[in-house]
């Protein structure tokens, strides 16, 4: 299946198949110097397939983890690039989660300008969600990939068969990130994810009905200036969460679940809190709101003391509203704590 994302000069196709990992070099242009970008917690067979299909490939190994998306991290992978004479016409594959598609794809817009990247996803919240749309960054200060940049990846190969080795908490929080784009922008996938009694057979069609979501978005709004924003449904406040230091063990798509709560009327919010506990992710947290509150002020998208939240009343829609962030206290007490 290939689904071709139309950004304005940068229009780039997603191979979604099984096994397509297996024969990469059919799909990407790796006939040159390859540098991969891969994580110490991704299969190590994953990258070396990439490897192995490269003319002239280097492996960059990085921590797990959000530690990686460190400017730090970004400035040691270019100074290998220097070391190995990477060109303007060579490459960069992500090939792990979003932290190293995030990393990867920095890397790839710093390095002479902009070089080609390619992105290979291997966990769910890299293949429905974080592998397409060109957001790439890393964090500092604390805050959440507050530098960074857009840079459409050149390809993205999406092979499901990845997630076989992905752990159930990850995939769970991945589908976090599917139930928040259903959840704003189509109900019917959120009806079959609710009611999903294999999820493991619905994974397919949730990665392929996710992706066109976000493809439609991106498409319209490549830059962030207006509808893109409903992908920030549960973001807010999940990013507050995220960067909370005593609550540091949740994942993204955990904080993304959380932050989605306070933000739904009582109908949909009861529904979503279901879909939440059907797949064994936290519904309640154990924190001050008025601890979360600095770093929502902190957060990029505040603007003075007036945030723009991706509210949603029905389900399969959403609406913008501005709230002050005196006002958002009330509404996380009430909605998560
Ligand atoms: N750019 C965007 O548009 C966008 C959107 C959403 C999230 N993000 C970012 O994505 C990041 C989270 O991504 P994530 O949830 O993929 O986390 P991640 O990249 O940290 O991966 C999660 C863990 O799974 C391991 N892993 C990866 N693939 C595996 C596999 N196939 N089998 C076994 N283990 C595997 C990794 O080593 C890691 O420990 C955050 O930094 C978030 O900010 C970016």
């Amino acid at each position: 299946m290939e689904l071709r994302v139309n950004i304005k000069d940068h229009a780039y196709d997603i191979i979604l198949m099984r096994g397509a990992l297996d024969e990469v070099g059919k799909y990407l242009d790796l006939n040159r110097k390859v540098l991969i970008v891969t994580d110490a917690g991704v299969p190590e067979e994953y990258a070396k397939k990439v490897l192995s299909q490269a003319k002239d490939g280097f492996v960059v190994t990085v921590n797990q983890g959000e530690e990686s998306k460190s400017l730090d991290t970004y400035k040691k992978i270019l100074e290998y690039m220097v070391e190995k004479s990477f060109t303007r016409s060579d490459c960069v594959v992500a090939v792990g989660g979003g932290v190293c598609g995030d990393l990867a794809g920095f890397v790839a817009s710093g390095y002479m300008r902009g070089i080609d990247f390619y992105n290979i996803p291997t966990t769910l919240l890299s293949q429905l969600d974080s592998s397409i749309g060109g957001k790439v960054a890393v964090n500092l200060g604390g805050v959440k990939n507050i530098v960074g940049a857009f840079y459409q990846p050149k390809r993205v190969i999406i092979d499901p068969n990845t997630l076989k080795t992905l752990d159930k908490r990850q995939t769970m929080a991945g589908l976090c990130e599917g139930i928040k784009m259903a959840a704003t922008m189509n109900k019917e996938l959120f009806e079959l994810i609710e009611d999903s009694k294999d999820l493991e057979k619905d994974l397919d069609t949730i990665i392929l009905e996710s992706l066109k979501l976000k493809k439609a978005v991106v498409e319209e709004d490549p830059t962030e200036k207006g509808i893109r924003k409903v992908l920030n449904f549960g973001h807010t406040i999940g990013h507050a969460i995220e960067s909370h230091e005593s609550l540091g063990g949740l994942l993204h798509g955990e904080c993304v679940g959380l932050g989605m709560l306070p933000l739904a009327s009582s109908n949909a919010c009861k529904r979503i809190k279901a879909v939440l506990e059907k797949y064994s992710l936290p519904t309640k947290i154990d924190v001050k709101a008025s601890d979360l509150i600095d770093y929502i002020r902190r957060d990029k998208k505040a603007k003075g003391d007036t945030v723009t939240l991706v509210y949603v009343n029905a389900l399969g829609t959403y609406e913008f509203i501005n709230k002050d962030i005196s006002e958002i206290e009330k509404i996380i007490s009430e909605g998560i704590l």
